[in-house]
């Protein structure tokens, strides 16, 4: 029973700890006056919408799901990277893996949009050639009919895959690797250490935006806005103070004192009790967006879909599998919280942004010294895709 089920002490990772304390420093509280500017063509071009999903979708590993959207062995799941339709499988083994959404008969698409399932295989709609969850051609109804038919031949094409942290990634680029390197070591042993994999999910919902991917993360890299957009919401847990952005190889973490007292003898190495104190807030570059609470975490995977238009899919994930009444209830009041916030604040800002900048009346949007994450964000893109934005100001 949730009553008496223990939580492990969980170590929050040396880097978040070293990040909460540095940020109970005096100087932290001075805001560095700043001016930086981002490009609005960036949010408006389908030059640069198509460049982006080249050269990040389509060549880097992207995380596209989490470790509970494969509760286990027998499940596959149907996903897009860059418009590419992608099947995601838990074999027998556990070894997640990751093909093209496309039957080698004659190329119909075999899972279709947003399904998942249950099952050690999947059989095509059209003729019903079937395949393993490793992506073996395991069955062929009147193979007779084909005088040579080498099933070696006819296996789904693999991507390059892993889990990592609790999300799975995907690199549609078939000659890359995907490894805990590859994707960041120091992000993947954050998410480790706050227990991401193990978390089970409470609840979802998707949004289908009209607005740029980037928006919709900007909303997240700048705590300028939290005490007003979010007044009726969120505010009363947050101080209208600086937040620290760090790059950790080319992912963010966003750390962030919370209203309920936090000087560095808040700072605690267990995690139970340093989440309380602090909110870390990071992009898994490019797509993914993790923010800690006192009680859950919540995870928004993002899939582009167009130049202004964006699909968010929330996840809360929560420590307890069986939780008390009591608990059910600070789950259910808290998904609430977190829809209105992220649906009717940040992901409808993102929306406003979209309508305004498409007036034409802005060409370059300001950054101040409370936005500072927002400017490497496109930084980071910029390194990874070759879009360029002009700066301008401190940095
Ligand atoms: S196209 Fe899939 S079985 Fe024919
Ligand atoms: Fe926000």
């Amino acid at each position: 029973m949730a009553d008496t089920f223990t939580i492990p002490a969980i170590k929050a990772s040396a880097g978040q700890y070293e990040a909460a304390l540095r940020l109970t420093r005096p100087e932290m509280a001075h805001i560095e006056p700043c001016t930086t500017y981002v490009d609005a063509r960036t949010y408006l071009d389908d030059a640069v919408f198509d460049r982006e999903q080249t050269s990040l979708f389509g060549k880097l590993p992207v995380p596209v799901a989490i470790t509970q959207d494969l509760p286990g062995p027998g499940t596959y799941k149907s996903i897009e990277v860059a418009g590419v339709p992608v099947i995601l499988s838990r074999p027998r083994d556990g070894v997640v893996k990751a093909f093209l959404n496309a039957c080698t008969h004659r190329g119909t698409r075999l899972i279709e949009k947003g399904e998942c399932g249950a099952s050690q295989k999947i059989s095509c709609p059209y003729h019903a050639w079937t395949f393993n969850l490793q992506g073996k051609l395991i069955g062929v109804p009147r193979e007779e009919i084909f005088d040579r038919l080498e099933r070696d031949r006819y296996h789904l094409v693999e991507l390059p895959c892993a889990e990592a942290g609790g999300l799975i990634w995907v690199n549609l680029d078939r000659g890359a690797r995907v490894d805990r390197d590859s994707i960041g070591a120091e992000l993947v042993h954050d998410f480790e250490s706050i227990r991401l994999p193990q978390m089970r999910i409470f609840k979802t919902q998707e949004y289908d935006l009209q607005a740029n991917w980037k928006l919709v993360t900007d909303a997240f890299l700048e705590g300028y806005h939290v005490t007003r957009l979010h007044a009726k919401t969120l505010a009363r847990f947050f101080v209208d103070a600086p937040q620290m952005i760090e790059r950790i190889g080319r992912h963010l973490r966003q750390t962030s004192g919370s209203r309920r007292g936090f000087s560095a003898a808040d700072v605690k190495q267990d995690w139970n009790e340093l989440r309380k104190a602090v909110v870390y807030a990071y992009i898994a570059f490019p797509n993914v967006i993790v923010v800690t609470s006192p009680v859950y975490v919540s995870v928004t995977i993002l899939t582009p879909l167009a130049r202004d238009r964006t699909l968010a899919r929330y996840v809360m994930l929560v420590d307890e599998n069986d939780p008390s009444a009591e608990l059910l209830g600070v789950y259910e009041r808290s998904f609430k919280l977190m829809a209105d916030a992220f649906g009717n604040e940040d992901f409808k800002a993102a929306e406003l942004s979209q309508e305004g900048l498409r007036t034409g009346a802005v060409k370059a949007l300001t950054l101040g010294g409370m936005e500072q994450g927002v400017r490497y964000f496109h930084d980071l893109i910029e390194e990874h895709s070759g879009v360029e934005a002009p700066r301008g100001g401190c940095r």
